[in-house]
Order: structure tokens, then C-alpha cells, then sequence
């Protein structure tokens, strides 16, 4: 068999762990050729489709390496026209590819689904630091950022008590609030805002004023996708073609502004950014994501093409492709995490 080997959207940590698992499980009980191929669907794309061998030392040694060795994109679309998607299915053709495993998030899941038409066979692997992955209770890279948006509250509320200011961290997460609710309550965040839960900038104040008095410093933690009760979303720019045409970032600022004249401590935003992507995965994501790139190997080698590999109820298994497309998993407005929240103190930004 000839399988081709992907990743695509954003790079989280874990994705050389995956790819080294994927290759070592497939040469070794399948007998199979191994292609990566370069920059997600991109390398499928151009006339002359970007692929290399990938031999067993290739893939050696990469375990615990952030980022991923065959690159990625985030803006490759090879479902954007029709004569996109004739080259990627002649692409295929000529280089004998029997199936390919697409590793990537929501959107790379959408385009594996989608190029079916051309006959090209997927098998997926979910990966994402923002864990909002239907059918997958944790994607491989979330534990890596948690630990790193930890270390930075960790490291922001030091500063923060030395000049008895109010500090915004905005994470990442896209419209799913799992990375700021549990880096937060790790990080001991006082405030965490979520896209799941609209805030009320009036609570907001009330904390932060009681904390002026008390603790004389105050640490909130708020995903991209949160905004206030009324106001739109915070979108940073739009990628046309792309299949995450929405960037966001910057609600960190927007609450600054909006916070500052109500309270006399100095209110300030850090927006950590790419930090929370990058780096070594930890040992749960180098765990993780070796588990999720054997069981990949193993569906492709007992021919369950179109699945992408699950976790459920911590149980490793699979799941149609066509199920989990254009789906996302954000934070149930019932989760226990939310409950336990509130119950220690923590405000959620709810009136
Ligand atoms: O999906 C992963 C993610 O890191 C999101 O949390 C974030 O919104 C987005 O990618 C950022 O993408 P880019 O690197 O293109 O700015």
C-alpha cells in the first residue's frame, strides 16, 4: 500500500509524535510505502505535488520535537474550485496513493471529507490545542498549551501583585473556551471568560473592585472567542478561500478599554499569542498522540478508510469523518468544570 501522510491547519505539539507513530506502526506490519506530504493539502495542490519518502530513521528522533517536520497550512483550500480539485485528484492518481492520513483540526477533517469526490480516501487524526474536536474528549497538543497559559499566569500574577494592577491574559481557542477554562483554574485565574458565556461587564467590575480593596490585584483569564453581552465577536482579519476564514484576537484589548474608567488600579492585557502552539510536547501529548498515530496506522491497515481516530470515555476507536465535519466541541454550558468554577470563587463573567 502507498499512504501519504499530512498535517494540516495550525501546528500544535505532538504532531512529529504522530507521524513518527503512523509510519513506524505502517512499515512495519503493513509493508508500506510511507509519503509525507509538504504544507497540509498545499503540497497536493500545485502541479508538480510535494512529497518525499519517508523511511523509518526519517522519522526517528522526532518524537518529542514541537511543530511538525512535513509543515503545514492553514490557508490551503483544495476544495476552493474545480480546477483546484481535478489537480489534487491527478495529483493522487499519479502518485499511487491508496489513502492518505490527514492529521489537522475541524477544517482539515472538512477538506478530507470533501476530497472523497476526487477518490481521495482519508483517514483522520484529530489535533488541536484548542481540544474543540467532536467525538475527541482531548486532542493531542491542549495538555502542552494548558501547562504553557499555566506557566504564564503563574508568571503574570507575580507581577501583577507587585504593582496592584488588574492583568488580562487572552489565550487562544478559536469559539471554544476549553484552553482558557482549564489554564485558568490551573493558573488560579480570579475572572475566566469564555466564548460560551457572553460576559457582563458589570460583574467583571464588581470582582476587580472588591479585589482593589482586598487582594489589591486581579488576574483574568479570557479566551479569542469571548465577548461582552451585546457586542460582536472581535475578529482580527478574514482570509478568503481559506477553511478557518476567521482569524481572532484582540478581545483581551477590547476589555482593557472597556474596564479601565471603572477601576483605580492600572488595567493591563497580555495576548500570549503563538507561544501557546509552539514548544515541546509534554509526556501526555507525546503519549497521546503516538497512541492516536497507531490506531490510524491500524485503520488504515484494516481498511477503514474515511474514519478518524477518537477519544471517548478515554477510550481510544474511531469514528465517520463525514460525522465530525464542520462540527466543533465547545465548553457544555452543564460541564462540571463550570459548576466547580463557580463554586470556588471563580466569576465566569454571568450577571
Ligand atoms: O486552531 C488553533 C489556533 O491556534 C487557534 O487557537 C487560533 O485562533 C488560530 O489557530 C490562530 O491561527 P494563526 O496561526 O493562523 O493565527
Amino acid at each position: 500500500m502507498r499512504v501519504g501522510v499530512l498535517t494540516g491547519g495550525g501546528d500544535c505539539p505532538g504532531l512529529n509524535a504522530v507521524i513518527r507513530a503512523v509510519t513506524k506502526s505502517l512499515i512495519n506490519h503493513g509493508q508500506c510505502e510511507v509519503l509525507g506530504i509538504a504544507d497540509g493539502f498545499e503540497g497536493l495542490m500545485g502541479a508538480q505535488p510535494r512529497v518525499k519518502s519517508l523511511s523509518w530513521d526519517e522519522v526517528s528522533g522526532i518524537l518529542h520535537i514541537g511543530g511538525t517536520i512535513l509543515g503545514t497550512s492553514n490557508s490551503a483550500n483544495p476544495l476552493r474550485d474545480a480546477a483546484t480539485l481535478e489537480q489534487v485528484g491527478r495529483n493522487v492518481q499519479q502518485l499511487g496513493l491508496d489513502v492518505v492520513v490527514a492529521i489537522g483540526g475541524d477544517g482539515t477533517m472538512s477538506l478530507a471529507h470533501g476530497l472523497a469526490q476526487v477518490g481521495l480516501q482519508c483517514v483522520g487524526v484529530p489535533k488541536t490545542i484548542d481540544n474543540d474536536i467532536a467525538s475527541c474528549e482531548r486532542s493531542f497538543g491542549f495538555d502542552t498549551a494548558v501547562a504553557t497559559v499555566t506557566e504564564s499566569l503563574r508568571r503574570i500574577e507575580s507581577t501583577a501583585m507587585s504593582h496592584h494592577r488588574v492583568m488580562i491574559v487572552e489565550t487562544m481557542g478559536r469559539h471554544a473556551g476549553w484552553l482558557a477554562l482549564e489554564s485558568g483554574i490551573a493558573g488560579a485565574a480570579d475572572i475566566i471568560l469564555l466564548p460560551e458565556i457572553d460576559y457582563d461587564l458589570k460583574s467583571i467590575i464588581k470582582v476587580c473592585k472588591d479585589r482593589e480593596e482586598r487582594q489589591r490585584y486581579t488576574i483574568i483569564c479570557i479566551g479569542e472567542g469571548a465577548k461582552e453581552s451585546g457586542q460582536s465577536l472581535t475578529v482580527r482579519e478574514r482570509i478568503e478561500h481559506s477553511p478557518d476564514p476567521v482569524r481572532l484576537g484582540g478581545v483581551g484589548h477590547v476589555l482593557r478599554e472597556r474596564l479601565q474608567p471603572h477601576l483605580k488600579s492600572e488595567v493591563r492585557t497580555t495576548v500570549l499569542g503563538h507561544v501557546q502552539r509552539g514548544g515541546d510536547p509534554t509526556p501526555y501529548d507525546r503519549v497521546l498522540a503516538t497512541q492516536f498515530g497507531h490506531h490510524a496506522a491500524q485503520l488504515v491497515l484494516s481498511g477503514q478508510l474515511g474514519h478518524m481516530v477518537t477519544l471517548q470515555y478515554g477510550r481510544i476507536g474511531s469514528v465517520a469523518i463525514a460525522d465530525v465535519a464542520n462540527t466543533q466541541r465547545t465548553v457544555p454550558l452543564d460541564s462540571p468544570l463550570l459548576s466547580m468554577a463557580r463554586d470556588i470563587g471563580i466569576c465566569l463573567g454571568e450577571v
